[in-house]
């Protein structure tokens, strides 16, 4: 069945996203409908959504509410507008004519002209058959000879969802070293505004929203999604009206940020990507990971090296002789990848000098990198270095050559944070220096693997060339993607870290670059659980770089078991930041053992399917085939007298067997599905484990045995 199609009379179109749909309806006004989003239907059955009368008008109050797909400001749409322009004659009303569409296998373009202005706009839209994603752009062109366009709003989706009355909204919220706390509330009447003017994503919001049925659990009820592909100023925007309509609408750029669109020009926004699941909040996040794995991330199919980190051990005191220890016994207990991070060039040796100076520090690195790259290769691990391209010191001597290259305006202070300013990617000089300044450090130094880290937000933004233009904001963005995209292209071997102070900067547009994220600063595994389970609502575990750090720990000073931190850190790309060079033996050699252990089972936590078992308290992964599951629980506190309960676990074959790998212990199937795993925890708080368990085939049937209500009798 084709995945588009199209009621020519009724001037209707059908995206089918696996098992669910999107239809579009043109009125003839000429507005764009968001007809239905949810379950999928045929086009005939589409069809007949059209029968459903439209609200009827209430004495003075106008039914056109202005909840459309294409919610282009004008006339008596009220509500938010996702495309809002002025023509240089001050005019801001839009009258878009529908002048027609293409489809191809996957994808349709509608496209609009204005009835006066010279300019087309175009929806664009995506799908495919492995995935219910939807993924949508707007391009909008200035038709004419004359004056420039001014664009003050151009939102990449618009999505319609059905009226109903008790949605609720999901997002996260946070902080520096606090990421990704979820909000869940009543959708409120009006307008909810998420987003970020920070000129990159944010750790406070990030772009994406789920609404769900009002009813929505873990496992059951339906849930929308909408993400944005971006990396700067970014804006959602949910409405619900008095009549209970809402939409939903994602876009780059943050108000008063507008564009001037030149006569001949062409804006295309970001991609934002919709999904109707059903199956709870669980169901909701298997299909996002499902869709970053399959069309988003690069080399999804490669596991995910084992990383030290140097950063919590050392900080700033970097020596070539401490940082080689380190890689001694980093290779000593299994680690594949070594990590230099900050203090290693220019005059680095704390926050205040040497961004901009990306060559070794003479004092430190006398003969350069390559006798630290060679020492870390010859132990068997790949190496990897710490970088900012993006920044620049006031003490630094790329600064004193350059003090026009930041960003700044003339009569303006120059607000420093972290003592660093922001480099000008938006000016092409600027972003070719950037470019070539790393990839030189790659082609004379046989590094592997780059943290790229972005550590402050963007201020005193001013125009781009010296127009009324606010393309600086996204030009930066632009021309950061096509530098990290060359780069990657030039080195195909190269894997890279998103870094932005923790997870400041984690988007699917990143994620499109990029091969794992550090996703908080925060290290504290009590902390931790919390900011992955957040994480894990839309990103896949395989993107999500956790560390083993020491304890107490050094942001908490709460002290946990070495376990419990390791057993956080696993569900993910597991990395380790201990400072090694402390670490007693017996400490190293249950790293080792650790580590050995994580590496049995990483292909099925990182290419597996993901369940979260109660709130953060533990995780399913299952192999694709069914084969192996990997349970990592935790418990972070007992009353005495309780038994620990079991865990029942999901989507297991109840007639199958599956053995404990440590102990040999064969389950039933439907036991664990019912009465669960027992997870025969060490004592004490903070406990935790990590269990793996083998699909060894049909059981043969047992009634006494199979019966979970029998069993709980024993
Ligand atoms: C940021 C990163 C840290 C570390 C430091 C180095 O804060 O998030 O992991 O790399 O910079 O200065």
């Amino acid at each position: 069945m084709p995945l588009i199609t199209h009621a020519r009379d009724h001037r209707l179109w059908v995206l089918t996203a696996a098992e669910s749909c999107y239809v579009l309806h043109v009125g003839d006004d000429d507005l764009l409908h968001g007809l239905h989003w949810g379950p999928a239907l045929t086009l005939e059955q589409a069809i007949t959504l059209l029968d459903y009368p439209p609200p009827r008008p209430r004495s003075c109050e106008d039914p056109r509410d202005g909840i459309l797909d294409l919610g282009a400001a004008g006339g008596a749409r009220y509500g938010h507008a996702g495309l809002q322009v002025r023509f240089p004659d001050g005019t801001r009303d839009l009258e878009l004519r529908f002048t027609g569409h293409q489809i191809s296998d996957e994808s349709l373009i509608l496209t609009f002209e204005d009835s006066h202005y010279p300019l087309a706009v175009e929806t664009h839209y995506r799908v495919r058959a492995d995935s219910p994603a939807v993924e949508r752009h707007l391009t909008i062109r200035h038709t004419g000879t004359d004056l420039p366009i001014r664009i003050t709003r151009a939102d990449s989706a618009t999505w319609i969802l059905p009226a109903r009355t008790d949605y609720r909204l999901s997002h996260n919220y946070g902080q520096w070293a606090a990421e990704n706390q979820i909000q869940r509330s009543v959708l409120a009447f009006g307008a909810t505004v998420l987003g970020s003017n920070r000129g990159m994503t944010s750790h406070h919001a990030n772009p994406w929203a789920l609404i769900d049925d009002g009813s929505a659990s873990e496992e059951h009820g339906a849930v929308y999604g909408a993400a944005l592909a971006w990396s700067g100023n970014w804006q959602i925007v949910v409405q619900r009206l008095p009549s209970d309509r809402v939409s939903l609408s994602l876009g780059a750029g943050h108000a008063p940020e507008s564009r001037l669109l030149e006569p001949g020009d062409e804006l295309t926004t970001p991609v934002s990507v919709g999904m109707y699941t059903e199956g709870g909040f669980g169901a909701a996040s298997r299909a996002w990971h499902d869709y970053i794995r399959a069309h988003v991330i690069p080399h999804p199919d490669e596991l995910r090296p084992v990383l030290y980190n140097s950063w919590e051990a050392t900080e700033f005191d970097v020596s070539l002789k401490a940082q080689m220890t380190l890689a001694d016994r980093a290779a000593a207990i299994g680690v594949e990848l070594f990590l230099l991070d900050d203090g290693w060039f220019g005059r680095r040796i704390d926050d205040t000098a040497g961004l901009g100076d990306w060559t070794p520090n003479l004092e430190r690195f006398p003969d350069g990198l390559a006798p630290l790259l060679e020492h870390v290769h010859g132990l068997g691990m790949k190496f990897g270095l710490w970088v900012e391209p993006e920044m620049t010191n006031p003490n630094s001597d790329l600064y004193r050559a350059h003090p026009d290259w930041i960003i700044a305006r003339p009569h303006r202070d120059r607000t420093r944070i972290r003592e660093q300013y922001v480099l000008n990617l938006a000016r092409r000089d600027v972003a070719e220096w950037v470019r070539a300044t790393i990839d030189n450090l790659l082609r004379e130094n046989a590094i592997d693997f780059l943290k790229w880290d972005m550590n402050r937000p963007l201020t005193e933004v001013g125009p781009l060339d010296g127009s009324t233009d606010d393309g600086l904001w996204s030009a930066y963005v632009e021309n950061l993607y096509a530098i990290l995209d060359r780069l990657r292209a030039d080195h195909p071997a190269l894997r890279i870290e998103c870094c932005s102070s923790g997870g400041g900067r984690v988007d699917l547009g990143m994620l499109a670059r990029t091969d794992q994220v550090w996703i908080s600063d925060n290290t504290d595994a009590v902390d931790r659980l919390t900011i992955q389970h957040g994480y894990s609502q839309l990103y896949p575990a395989q993107t999500m770089g956790a560390w083993v750090t020491g304890s107490p720990n050094p942001w908490t000073a709460r002290s946990t078991p070495l376990d419990f931190r390791f057993h956080v850190a696993a569900a993910g790309a597991l990395g380790i930041g201990v400072d090694l060079a402390a670490c007693s033996d017996a400490e190293l050699g249950r790293l080792g053992e650790l580590i050995a252990r994580y590496k049995s089972v990483r292909h099925v936590i990182q290419h597996g399917v993901q369940y979260r078992l109660g709130e953060s308290n533990a995780v399913q992964y299952s192999a694709l085939d069914g084969t192996e599951i990997v349970v990592l629980a935790f418990q972070q506190s007992r009353s005495f007298g309780r038994a620990d309960a079991a865990l029942p676990l999901r989507a297991l074959d109840p007639q199958a067997g599956y053995r404990q790998v440590s102990t040999g212990r064969e389950h039933h199937g439907a036991v664990l599905l019912t009465r669960g795993l027992p997870l025969d925890l060490p004592a004490g708080e903070q406990a935790s484990t990590l269990i793996h368990l083998r699909r060894v085939g049909i059981i043969p049937p047992n009634e006494e045995e199979a019966n979970p209500w029998h069993a709980s009798a024993q």
